[in-house]
């Protein structure tokens, strides 16, 4: 594992609040990150109103599902390679507001700070800021702000600004602008970061400024998306006089002017709106009328509703450990900020927090992101893969053109629905994303009972899927016929392109007899609606009875020598990384060797049979999932940050309970103690929902399966002394508490839920909502010492 680079007491420990105290620029990006604000359609960054000096790249603010879409170029092209990349847009910037006092410049790296502090506040869903500055041989000017993203008006972003005096007189200029001034390209050999935007694809489509108002649009050729703000100001106190307004192509300012005594104050109110559209601008002047009818503090009330509804279903309290509380709780923050909330968009594996990775959806969203969802806002996980239907038909001419003949081929990484991952080795190769959106799909209708999704949206989804692995895999002779899967990339993407990758395989076998099962189901549950889908695919039991002999007959590699399942047909034939001579600043290594380097080593970026062993979990014995543990484990740079949930899990079912939990705190502050040290071009979303895999499915050791149901296997991860969590199950909300004695379970709303406790069946009602039981535990000591 990485060195904390930042001491976790930068933060506080505050369960509740991030707190920033005085001023650093070297945290200055990061912080950024750390600190935006987002609704699921608008992010915004958290970097200074005012700006600082030299750091003007650091701001960003994104629409999600908005993106440019320039042609990729190759170098050496071959057919079917993706052709655009697609590429999260930058909105304007609604909260740019240039200060003067005095003539002189506020800005942090300047003049002297006599207190700073930013507090995110996660109950509240707000950004506090306080700053004494005094300017050189000038007045302290006290800036007290807050800042939100709003949960409630999904198109709004709205400030409060307090400027006052400790002492003295002063003036005060403020240039308040919406700014969408192209930034710079950005270019690093780092594959993670985003690069910036093409001048050339932005037209302006309009810009005003006036006493009041802001408003700015511009086009992005290349996509099609025109984006438009607009933005008021309010003003209360002493006088402010309007100077002028300004307006460039990209850019709308409104400049004023006031006196500040310290008996004085002035209080600016800034609402911004934004939106966009495939065509003409959007007209908001309107809606910002309406806003304007509201003052700040109806929408911080509104907002701090909000997140309390989500806290109430959402939150894990943890007994113990106030760190990876406030991690914690961070972690489901962030996700709850980032996701989408329409069909159009997802959750991109930064969030809305930076560029990084091109604002791109991943498998992330199914296999790591939805379960929390889906167990405690089930309508959020919907959305999700609801995306997935809409975007199926890019779907189907991506597996056309990669001679398929039927179905779809989902890709690996877009905004869009088309294919943007320019690598395919370690894109489109990973053919294993359609068993993952199909594994979701089940794990969502086992979940919540929702039959009418699985009808009209998931069943064409799972038989459309389902339809690559017969095109891309083989009944193999040489194999006694079972059936191969060649030339795939699983997910540790240190090993690429080989034939039989394991977890590949098996989630493909899991989805073909799901497949098959939801043939059937549809067809008894709904004959007319199975009619008519059937006829729309062409779909004939003969292909499903295909998919049925296929998933019989599928081979995983085994090892019978050493009793493991095999990464892949190749893996033992590699020589072991060497890992003793790997300096500690040559991880992660894809930044210090060619790929090809790392290919050919048995060593592994991240979680790949281990997750298997999660996600496929009753198909495999303790000693089974600990033999293969213990092989690949040591293997594992864990240079992705999905990597540790996974091990987390695994290393509590086979009773490492230590290793658990050191793999966890991991996990649980990912991005405050910037562990992979790169959290400053976003957060990572997908190991932010392997902090809720890692308490509920990892520690509470709870699985959702069928036919045995819901079932738990609850122990304390060490250090803490409880936690506890609710969880919804079709319709009905359970509350699970484990403390150092015994596990309670309580059902909060519903008729009747059975689950298994440590297998043995638990049935609460209305009249019996409650069941205790002494807390089990179980440790073994693991070979290898504590997490790496
Ligand atoms: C991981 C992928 C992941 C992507 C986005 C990569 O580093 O290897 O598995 O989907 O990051 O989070």
């Amino acid at each position: 594992m990485q060195h904390t680079l930042y001491p976790p007491s930068r933060l506080g420990d505050h369960p509740w609040r991030i707190v920033e105290t005085g001023f650093n620029a070297v945290d200055y990006s990061l912080n950024a990150t750390l600190f935006a604000l987002g609704n699921g359609y608008i992010g915004l960054r958290g970097t200074f109103d005012e700006g600082l000096l030299g750091a003007e790249s650091d701001a960003g603010c994104y629409l999600n599902g908005v993106y440019y879409a320039e042609p990729i170029r190759y170098g050496e092209k071959a057919y079917g390679y993706a052709r655009h990349n697609q590429r999260i847009a930058a909105a304007a910037l609604p909260h740019e507001l240039t200060l003067a006092l005095d003539g002189q410049r506020v800005d942090l790296r300047c003049g002297e700070i006599l207190e700073h502090r930013r507090e995110l506040r996660m109950d509240e869903g707000l950004l506090y800021r306080r700053l004494r500055w005094r300017a050189p041989n000038g007045p302290v000017l006290v800036l007290e702000s807050r800042r939100l993203v709003s949960l409630t008006e999904r198109h709004l972003i709205a400030t409060e600004y307090h400027f006052s005096l400790e002492s003295g007189i002063a003036d005060i200029e403020l240039a308040s602008s919406l700014n969408a001034v192209p930034g710079v390209m950005t270019d690093s050999d780092d594959p993670r970061v985003g690069a910036g935007i093409h001048k050339e694809d932005l037209v302006s489509r309009y810009s005003h400024a006036s006493e009041e108002t802001l408003a700015l649009s511009h086009h992005l050729l290349s996509s099609g998306f025109t984006l438009s703000s607009a933005a008021a100001h309010h003003f209360d106190g002493a006088p402010v006089q309007f100077i002028r307004h300004a307006s460039e192509p990209f850019r709308a300012t409104s400049h004023y002017r006031f006196a500040l005594t310290d008996q004085t104050s002035v209080t600016l109110t800034k609402y911004a709106l934004f939106d966009h559209s495939r065509g003409e601008p959007v007209a908001l002047d309107n809606r910002l009328k309406e806003c304007r009818r509201h003052r700040f503090a109806d929408y911080a009330r509104a907002q701090t509703r909000q997140m309390q509804q989500f806290w109430q279903t959402a939150d894990i309290e943890i007994d113990g450990a106030p760190r990876l509380q406030q991690g914690l709780r961070f972690n489901l923050f962030h996700l709850f900020q980032s996701l989408g909330r329409t069909p159009d968009t997802n959750i991109a594996a930064k969030g809305l927090t930076g560029h990084g990775y091109d604002g791109h959806y991943f498998w992330d969203s199914e296999i790591y992101i939805l379960p929390f969802f889906l167990y405690t806002q089930p309508q959020l996980a919907r959305n999700l893969l609801l995306y997935r239907h809409r975007i199926l038909d890019s779907a189907r001419a991506r597996a056309r053109e990669l001679a398929i003949p039927k179905g779809a081929l989902y890709p690996w990484r877009t905004i869009g629905g088309e294919e943007c991952s320019a690598y395919y080795p370690a894109g489109t190769a990973q053919f294993h994303i359609n068993a993952d959106i199909a594994y979701a799909v089940r794990q969502y209708h086992e979940a919540t009972g929702d039959d009418e999704f699985l009808r009209d949206i998931g069943a064409e989804i799972v038989f459309e899927t389902a339809r690559l692995w017969p095109a891309i895999g083989h009944f193999n002779p040489h194999r006694d016929g079972q059936f191969c899967i060649n030339e795939v990339t699983g997910p540790d993407e240190y090993t690429a392109l080989v034939n039989n990758n394991f977890f590949t395989n098996a989630m493909a076998q899991r989805h073909l007899h799901y497949a098959a099962t939801v043939f059937d189901w549809l067809q008894n549950h709904f004959p007319e609606q199975a009619r008519t889908l059937y006829r729309k695919l062409s779909l004939k039991p003969a292909e499903v009875a295909q998919w049925q002999h296929a998933a019989d007959a599928m081979f995983l590699p085994f090892d019978a020598t050493q009793g493991i399942h095999l990464q892949d047909d190749s893996f033992l034939d590699k020589p072991r990384w060497d890992f003793e001579h790997t300096p500690a600043e040559h991880y992660p290594l894809l930044l210090h060797y060619h790929p090809l380097t790392i290919y050919r080593h048995q060593v592994c970026k991240q979680a790949d049979t281990v997750l298997a062993l999660f996600l496929l979990g009753e198909q495999f014995s303790t000693e089974q999932k600990r033999r293969d543990f213990d092989f690949y484990e040591p293997l594992t740079t864990h240079d992705s940050t999905l990597s540790a949930c996974a091990h987390s899990i695994i290393a509590n079912e086979i009773g490492y309970t230590d290793k658990a939990s050191a793999y966890f705190e991991q996990v649980a502050r990912m991005d405050l103690d910037n562990h992979h040290r790169n959290t400053q071009h976003g957060i990572h979303t997908a190991c932010m929902g392997g902090t809720w895999l890692c308490m509920v499915q990892g520690f509470a050791g709870m699985r959702q399966r069928h036919p045995q149901g819901l079932s738990f296997r609850p122990r304390l991860p060490s250090g803490l002394s409880g936690y506890r969590f609710q969880i919804q199950v079709r319709g009905q909300q359970l509350s699970v508490r484990v403390d150092e004695r015994q596990v309670q379970y309580r059902l909060v709303s519903g008729d009747n839920l059975r689950l298994r406790h440590e297998g043995d069946s638990v049935s609460l009602t209305r009249d019996q909502p409650e069941a205790s039981f002494p807390l089990a535990t179980t440790a073994t000591p693991s070979p290898h010492g504590a997490a790496r």
